[in-house]
């Protein structure tokens, strides 16, 4: 089991900027050896400033955009201009800013029914597999994580077992819209890099008992996410991070 690297940032400002050079790297990385760069996003408010570094062409001025190819690892069934809608967010803050080719971006299908978009997305991720694979080994998935410990549509109580790569979910988070689409753990355990970024008070509690508590996938859907053979980095403000540090070592 890959051991998590715990990066606890005083500002935002550090959070977010390691975060887009973190992008820009990997990027860099996987098209010089894989000459292509396939990313997972999130959804929800977190890394909503993250894309925006990555817009920001003075910031990120060598993001090889044209061999990038966007997925998500989860999103809301909503239409994408519903502000609900991941691919809705991303496409608003970052991939209309930046010069990526339209072909290049992979929504799930908001517009389907669960059940539907489910099965479609799978065959969207078929289409980048490696040969006798069902899904490709993405180079980096990010991830946020509720404060109920939930993380893309993976929440408490669900038992996403097995080599299913997408499942239909609904789950009431907040006003959050309940019908969705996740990535499932097989998928996400074969990345080459994973981020999750966590940020606020909020999510203190969830995140000690994440990160430091006796294994309980059931409540907390974010420790099924266990890379096989990946990096696996954990981006915390210090307010999210405030009860690891009563218990860690500085
Ligand atoms: C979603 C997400 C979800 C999100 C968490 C955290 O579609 O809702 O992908 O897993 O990351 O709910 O959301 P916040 O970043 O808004 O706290």
């Amino acid at each position: 089991m890959v051991t998590p690297q715990l990066l606890i940032f005083d500002t935002h400002k550090e959070l977010y900027l390691f975060g887009a050079m973190f992008f820009e790297h990997t990027a860099q990385q996987a098209v010089a050896k894989r000459g292509r760069f396939l990313v997972a996003l999130a959804g929800g408010g977190t890394p909503r400033r993250l894309y925006e570094l990555l817009a920001d062409s003075s910031l990120v001025s060598n993001m090889p955009w044209g061999q990038t190819h966007v997925f998500w690892g989860d999103e809301r069934c909503v239409p994408p201009d519903d502000a609900g809608s991941n691919f809705g967010q991303a496409k608003a803050v970052l991939l209309d800013k930046v010069d990526i080719p339209a072909g290049n971006i992979h929504p799930i299908n908001g517009t389907l029914t669960p059940t539907a978009s489910a099965k479609d997305y799978a065959q969207t991720l078929a289409k980048f597999a490696n040969e006798g694979q069902a899904w490709p080994r993405f180079d980096l998935v990010l991830l946020g994580m509720g404060s109920d410990g939930h993380t893309a549509s993976l929440f408490p109580g669900s038992d996403p077992a097995g080599q299913t790569p997408t499942l239909a979910v609904t789950a009431n988070y907040q006003d959050r819209p309940a019908n969705r689409v996740t990535l499932t753990p097989a998928v996400f355990n074969d990345a080459h890099n994973t981020l999750f970024l966590v940020t606020g008070k909020s999510k203190a509690s969830a995140l000690q008992a994440i990160l430091q508590a006796d294994p309980n996938k059931l409540q907390w859907p974010a420790q099924r996410i266990q890379p096989k053979n990946g990096k696996l980095i954990w981006l915390i403000d210090s307010e999210a991070g405030q009860h690891l540090l009563e218990t860690s070592p500085k």
